[in-house]
């Protein structure tokens, strides 16, 4: 019989991964939001502690439809320990780019989820580019984001707009996401057009993104009032461990997160490394929550955007991570 799987399309498998969407409290008050109710959609109790395990099952079953045997990806530590995790669940290989300024905790999880980590001599995106054409050359799959394979990840990220819906009974007024790649922020706008599409609510939230203020394309193009993602050099953004998953001189999901923003009416706001830092303490305090402080960033924008604007229902802030040992 002559095999015709790569017309049919893609079988991914999203059900699983449902995460909590918890109600601030006591920081609700501190913060200003009185009167509001303000959601955490937590991501951090994913089994690698952050959002990307959602992307890198999707990315591990599709590899397994096509019948390949590695995968591969540029990363700078949470989406390589996801694919690492989930590929080896399924008996795939998997080979993972890291810049060499990288070599902290979350690499000693790749290997020991079985990854072969190749370091490079170079940046994020850099490390991303050797991962693609590694994958061009050897016949691997491509899980790098700003690929083809995107449309992949969006699928996965949209999941957490259908799960908002359907706790709530209806969308949110504006969602809150740390941005990097913009991969995120387009899946959810995804996940919520088509709930709003299908019926099952009554409108699309208003996307706010919450980034660093040490250099992000998606928030320079947005701060030039460019539709279109601006170029930007490397010089022109510092990397630090605190804000190293918001950093990005090329946002490899920008056209998408640009048009989701510019759809919904949203917002960019820049954070400093000690707002994140300051307010990943702030939720462990008075609300036990364990944030990556990058992902912060989406309640400090939460924040910024009840500053300036009225609203007109509950806002969701997506925390993406758990938070880690951060190594300066
Ligand atoms: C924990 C965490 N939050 C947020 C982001 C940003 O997501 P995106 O690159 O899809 O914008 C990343 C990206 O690596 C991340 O690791």
């Amino acid at each position: 019989m002559e095999d015709d799987s790569s017309s049919k399309r893609p079988v991914v498998k999203l059900l699983g991964l449902q995460t909590p969407l918890l109600r601030l409290r006591s920081l609700g008050k501190v913060l200003g939001f009185d009167g509001i109710p303000v959601y955490l959609k937590y991501e951090g109790v994913n089994p690698t502690g952050t959002h990307k395990d959602r992307a890198a099952r999707a990315h591990v079953a599709r590899a397994v439809e096509l019948g390949m045997d590695t995968i591969t990806v540029g990363t700078c530590g949470n989406y390589g320990v996801a694919i690492s995790y989930f590929a080896r669940q399924a008996g795939l290989r998997s080979v993972v780019f890291v810049p060499k300024s990288y070599e902290n905790s979350r690499v000693e999880e790749m290997k020991r989820y079985g990854a072969r980590v190749v370091f490079v001599d170079g940046s994020y995106e850099e490390a991303v580019e050797l991962s693609s054409r590694a994958a061009r050359a050897n016949g691997w799959y491509d899980a790098n984001p700003g690929t083809p394979s995107d449309e992949v990840s969006f699928e996965a990220y949209s999941a957490i707009a259908g799960e908002i819906v359907s706790e709530l009974g209806d969308a949110p007024y504006a969602v809150a996401v740390p941005v990097g790649n913009g991969t995120t922020l387009a899946g959810i706008y995804l996940g919520f057009l088509r709930a709003y599409r299908e019926g099952e609510a009554t409108r699309i939230p208003r996307l706010i993104a919450g980034t660093t203020a040490l250099g992000n394309q998606i928030a320079a193009s947005w701060r030039r009032g460019s539709v279109e993602p601006v170029t930007m050099s490397w010089s022109k953004v510092k990397e630090t461990p605190v804000n190293e998953p918001l950093v990005a001189y090329k946002s490899l999901s920008a056209a998408e997160a640009l048009e989701a923003l510019v759809a919904t009416k949203g917002r960019v706001y820049e954070f400093s490394d000690e707002e994140l830092v300051e307010m990943a303490m702030l939720l462990r305090v008075f609300e036990r929550v364990s944030s990556l402080p990058a992902s912060a960033s989406s309640v400090l924008a939460l924040k910024s955007f009840l500053s300036l604007e009225e609203v007109d229902g509950p806002l969701v802030a997506v925390i993406t991570g758990r938070w880690r040992r951060i190594k300066h």
